[in-house]
């Protein structure tokens, strides 16, 4: 079978994006990658193989059950702690994550799931660069443990930014240069939503104050309540 053969749905970036690789004509998943939507519809029609691989996070060999890693564990290497392999609510979606168990959220959104949006700046809750919102309500993801985090609705810049509804928020953002080098952005637009969700009219003040935690080195400061009023207008309807 040719590479892509069968696998209509499941996209090369799909593959990138969650971790996988194209073997055989198997659509082969790494746990850390399983982002339940186009893998769940691949099943669905039948139209791919799909197999989950659970990586050893020491000598990088692969399994495709998880009692196999665990095996892998006891025997090779018997004083390790066996990672942790949990599903995560995310983007309204479930994805299947192997962590090790004293992993932040950020660390398990970037490096289990390829999802770089939320920032490590500061790395320690000081800065509002890895800014999620967890049932609702902004996150440092950095000082959030994964293992908190099960069963609890998690969303990331990629999953606002992917939704329709929020285009006229990063509209807003661009318009009115909301970002300069970038870094702290996804931060400020995850807060942004967190606003506009919160008061129906925001005034500066209100967006000031609820935004004070998230530092921009680039100084776009005021261009926030200026994206976040046109993305307001826009949403109801005006220019
Ligand atoms: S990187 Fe999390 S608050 Fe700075
Ligand atoms: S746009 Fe550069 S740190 Fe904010």
């Amino acid at each position: 079978m040719k590479e892509g053969e069968g696998a209509a749905k499941l996209t090369r970036r799909d593959f990138l994006k969650m971790g996988g690789a194209v073997t055989g004509g198997a659509a082969v998943l790494g746990v850390g990658g399983l982002a339940v939507g186009p893998a769940a519809e691949a099943v669905a029609e039948g139209t791919t193989e799909v197999e989950l691989l659970y990586t050893c996070p020491i000598d990088g060999k692969r399994f495709t059950s998880y009692e196999a890693i665990q095996e892998h564990f006891k025997t090779n290497h018997p004083d390790d702690a066996i990672p942790e392999v949990m599903t995560l609510n995310l983007n309204g979606g479930e994805s299947v994550v192997q962590i090790e168990s004293h992993w932040t959220l950020q660390e398990a959104l970037q490096f289990a799931l390829g999802l770089t949006g939320a920032k490590t700046m500061c790395d320690r809750g000081g800065c509002g660069s890895c800014t999620v919102l967890i049932e609702g309500e902004p996150a440092l993801a950095c000082t959030t443990l994964t293992i908190e985090c099960e069963g609890k609705a998690i969303e990331t810049v990629e999953g606002i930014a992917a939704d329709e509804k929020w285009k006229p928020l990063m509209d807003g953002f661009a318009k009115n240069d909301g970002s300069q080098c970038g870094y702290c952005s996804p931060g400020q637009v995850v807060m942004a939503k967190y606003i506009i969700e919160k008061y129906e009219n925001p005034t500066d003040d209100q967006i000031n104050q609820e935004m004070a935690g998230n530092i921009c080195r680039c100084g776009t400061y005021p261009r926030h309540p200026k994206a976040i009023h046109d993305a307001i207008s826009a949403m109801q309807g005006g220019a």
